[in-house]
């Protein structure tokens, strides 16, 4: 069940893959407004805890979207939110949210770069960048990681840790997670957030 279930999204993604390349503007569907308003307007986040959304692929958003709804992942402020969201909704806040341009954001300045070589070789022996793309661009329903919110990727590894955000499909993330100390968390996000 479990693993048909997987393969069955991997097959939509593979669709949604080659439809995404064909549509140059996607409509920016209304309720869009009150998601950029915390998000950031160019869905890149100005606040502390909440995520840019940003070259984030189609699929993940979907995903998380529903894992929300669903209460399958906890957020006492977007499981509220997603709770209002019809599949139609979800599916047009992907197409739009996926679309948006990725503007060029500075490489905040490296106060650590110790931290961020320590951070680089975890990535490497994780091979992280086998699900979230060569550059940490974001895969299918992996998620983009370079340039995400430094704190926020600190936060995500704890909550996958600590099994409080249950991992899509085969629990990738949470096994990943299982391994890492508080200071290769630290590490791992130094580096990721300095990825453009
Ligand atoms: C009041 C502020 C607020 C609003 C409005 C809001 N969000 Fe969020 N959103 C958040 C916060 C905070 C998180 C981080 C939750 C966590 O820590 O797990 C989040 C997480 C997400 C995530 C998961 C991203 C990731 O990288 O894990 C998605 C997708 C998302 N929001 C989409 C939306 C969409 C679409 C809307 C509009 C329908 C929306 N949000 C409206 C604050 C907001
Ligand atoms: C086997 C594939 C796979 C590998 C390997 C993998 N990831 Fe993931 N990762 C995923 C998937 C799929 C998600 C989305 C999970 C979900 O929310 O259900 C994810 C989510 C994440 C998130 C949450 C980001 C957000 O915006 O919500 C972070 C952070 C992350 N991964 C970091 C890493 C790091 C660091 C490594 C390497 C040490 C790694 N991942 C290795 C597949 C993988």
């Amino acid at each position: 069940m479990r693993l048909s279930y997987v393969l069955a999204c991997s097959l939509a993604l593979t669709a949604g893959a080659a439809a995404a390349g064909a549509a140059d503007t996607v409509a920016r569907p209304e309720k869009a407004e009150v998601c950029l308003a915390c998000h950031g307007a160019d869905g890149v986040s100005q606040t502390q805890g909440t995520p840019s959304l940003v070259g984030q692929p189609d699929r993940f958003i979907q995903w998380e979207l529903v894992f929300f709804r669903s209460g399958r992942r906890h957020d006492p402020i977007m499981e509220p939110i997603a709770s209002t969201l019809s599949d139609e909704d979800v599916r047009a806040l992907g197409a739009y949210i996926a679309s948006l341009p990725i503007p060029k954001v500075p490489v905040p300045p490296d106060s650590a770069p110790d931290e961020t070589a320590g951070g680089a070789a975890l990535v490497e022996q994780g091979h992280c960048a086998a699900c979230h793309g060569e550059k940490f661009e974001g895969l299918q329903a992996a998620p983009r990681l370079a340039g995400q919110r430094e704190e926020y990727l600190v936060k995500a590894l704890k909550d996958f840790r600590s099994s409080g955000r249950p991992s899509m499909g085969l629990a990738a993330m949470n096994e990943v997670a299982a391994h890492m100390s508080d200071e290769n968390i630290d590490a791992v996000a130094h580096f990721l957030a300095r990825r453009r």
